[in-house]
């Protein structure tokens, strides 16, 4: 394939994973990882980035008929079908829920708070804000970097648990013992990421990634 020709959108290797390769995610995604770009600037990007992805995580979703008038007359339209339940995991996936609302604006947002152990790599968990019972069609967990799959793995089995019954992953960056490790667990959870990077190092870091993206958001990576 000629150099600076997008790649197809999905990886054959992983049937539920879904890649982009259009040109405005690769543009934004160089900006994100560059590590000179300041937690402001990060902030936006992983904004508009979240957006983009979020758009092509929509494409399959049902919508229901509904009539408008419009200045001129009465038309055929359509609005979502589905009752949206967007999962950020705290911290990092924060920076994506904003974006996810202006495209699903009816969709309810609760926070899971999961940080990895930085020795042994396992999700903690230590806040839950989901309803008491399942109240969606759909869960979209956000979470800007898949690595080990520990947080995303421990994030749908606390879904499924309370009910969920459909669930996709929204990342930015993942790792390819991530997409292993949840689509093993998982193989109905479709994932939806901008790039799939070489490999983890020794300290659970996807290489060669962006670095700690709740870091670089919140400005805390001293
Ligand atoms: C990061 C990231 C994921 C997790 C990915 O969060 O946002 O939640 O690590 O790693 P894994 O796939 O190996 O589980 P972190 O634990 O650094 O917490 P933070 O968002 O509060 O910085
Ligand atoms: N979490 C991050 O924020 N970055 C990584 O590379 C791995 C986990």
């Amino acid at each position: 394939m000629a150099e600076g020709t997008p790649l197809p959108i999905r990886d054959t290797s992983w049937p539920a994973l879904h890649v982009s390769r259009h040109p405005a995610i690769l543009h934004k995604l160089a900006i994100l990882r560059d590590e000179r770009t300041e937690p402001k600037k990060f902030r936006e990007v992983v904004r508009e980035l979240s957006w983009l992805l979020g758009y092509e995580a929509l494409a399959d979703v049902e919508v229901t008929p509904l009539r408008v008038q419009t200045p001129i007359e009465v038309t055929d339209a359509h609005q979502l079908g589905v009752r949206i339940g967007l999962v950020p995991i705290l911290r990092a996936g924060l920076g994506m829920v904003d974006a996810m609302l202006e495209l699903m604006p009816t969709a309810e947002v609760w926070h899971l708070g999961l940080f990895r152990d930085e020795k042994t790599l396992r999700p903690v968990e230590y806040y839950n804000k989901l309803p008491d019972s399942a109240t969606v069609d759909l869960c979209m967990i956000l979470d800007p970097m898949l690595a080990t799959g520990g947080s995303a793995t421990a994030a749908i089995e606390v879904l499924k648990r309370w009910g969920a019954t459909r669930i996709k992953l929204v990342n930015l960056i993942v790792a390819p013992e991530g997409v292993d490790a949840v689509t093993a667990a998982h193989p109905d959870v479709e994932i939806y990421c901008a790039a799939v990077d070489r490999e983890l190092n020794d300290r659970g870091y996807i290489m060669p990634g962006l670095g700690d993206a709740g870091d670089r958001q919140f400005g805390t990576g001293h």
